[in-house]
């Protein structure tokens, strides 16, 4: 006995919509399998608990497996899985190597089945590297921080008492700077040498340093091959200010998170108050509205929304409601 496995997302829950997703999902799992639905003992659905308009294995059956066995069950509610998702077990005497098939939005399910890049853009404090860091959770995929690789640059340049400002001086120190990224139980941390300075690229003055650095060919065009390296090897969620544009213009889906300078400000303010930091909420308002102009006017690969990117503006969303909205888009665009 051979079991194919396979799934699918619908856009939202009404009995069409799971009739096509079945029809899509059984007449893929023949095609991939060279196989008549004649051919099939019994079928195995479960379907997410947000799904009950219709019972899968009714589809099945309208869809023409009228000789075999159908069950449907719903499967209990899991915290960040996938939603409106039906999946699948297909039982055949046929004899095969089994291809799964996983299509619409279930395709992040399988990343070995397909590997897929998710960019997202936006300026400091929109929302990105919370979204991106939920996605890639919900995925079991990697999560690349970007911005990090710039912000180390920034700190060695500091510590090393480089002016930032100095193009041939930041140029001269790329040459000697030992920058990586590993990651410890998928937490991504940013080295310099053997050194762990991720939790010292985060502090303030770092900020409108990394922004700087990051204007000159010297630096990105390093990082940008270290970051099209890792996105080339497996599935990821990448976020900056130009992924979408310059690192990964064929990304699967691309994103562009905003929100009003205000809102920005106050949830790095939060943030930095959160972590032991004394900041003043003006500073750091003048200062975001100023790094979003030096990355947005710089020449090479300024932060800009791509053209097939969506627009998320987070400012009156709570950050469930991103989540949700970008899987809600993912879902819809395979
Ligand atoms: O996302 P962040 O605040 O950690 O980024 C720090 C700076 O690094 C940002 O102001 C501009 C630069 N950056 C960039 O130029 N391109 C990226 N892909 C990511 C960050």
């Amino acid at each position: 006995m051979v079991v194919i496995r396979g799934a699918t997302t619908i856009p939202c829950d009404n009995k069409e919509e799971v009739q096509k997703a079945v029809s899509e999902l059984m007449e893929a799992i023949e095609n991939h399998n060279n196989m008549k639905s004649s051919e099939v003992l019994s079928i195995v659905f479960s379907s997410t608990s947000d799904i009950h308009s219709y019972y899968p294995a009714k589809a099945a059956r309208e869809a023409g497996y009228v000789s075999c066995s159908l069950f449907s069950a719903v499967e209990p509610e899991i915290v960040g899985g996938l939603p409106l998702c039906i999946r699948v077990m297909l039982f055949t005497e046929k004899d095969l190597v089994p291809k799964h098939v996983y299509l619409r939005g279930a395709r992040v399910l399988r990343r070995d089945l397909g590997k897929f890049n998710v960019a997202i853009d936006g300026p400091a404090g929109s929302g990105k590297s919370t979204v991106a860091r939920r996605l890639a959770d919900d995925y079991h995929i990697l999560y690349l921080d970007t911005g990090a690789m710039y912000r180390a640059v920034a700190l060695q340049a500091i510590e090393a008492g480089v002016n930032v400002e100095d193009e041939a001086a930041i140029a001269d120190l790329m040459r000697d700077v030992k920058l990586d990224v590993r990651y410890e139980n998928g937490v991504q941390r940013t080295l310099l040498g053997e050194r762990d300075v991720s939790e010292d690229i985060r502090k303030p003055p770092v900020s409108m340093a990394a922004s700087s650095v990051s204007k000159y060919a010297s630096v990105r065009m390093k990082l940008v091959e270290k970051q099209r390296e890792i996105a080339s090897r497996m599935s990821c969620v990448l976020d900056g200010r130009d992924i979408g544009t310059f690192v990964l213009p064929e990304a699967d889906f691309k994103f562009y998170l905003t929100a009003s300078p205000e809102v920005r400000a106050r949830r790095r303010y939060d943030e930095l108050v959160a972590k032991g930091h004394t900041v003043d909420f003006e500073a750091l308002r003048d200062e975001i509205v100023k790094r979003d102009e030096q990355d947005m006017n710089r020449k090479i690969a300024p932060l800009k929304q791509a053209e097939d990117a969506v627009l998320v503006d987070t400012s009156e969303m709570t950050i469930e409601e991103v989540v949700a909205a970008v899987k809600k888009r993912m879902q819809e665009k395979i």
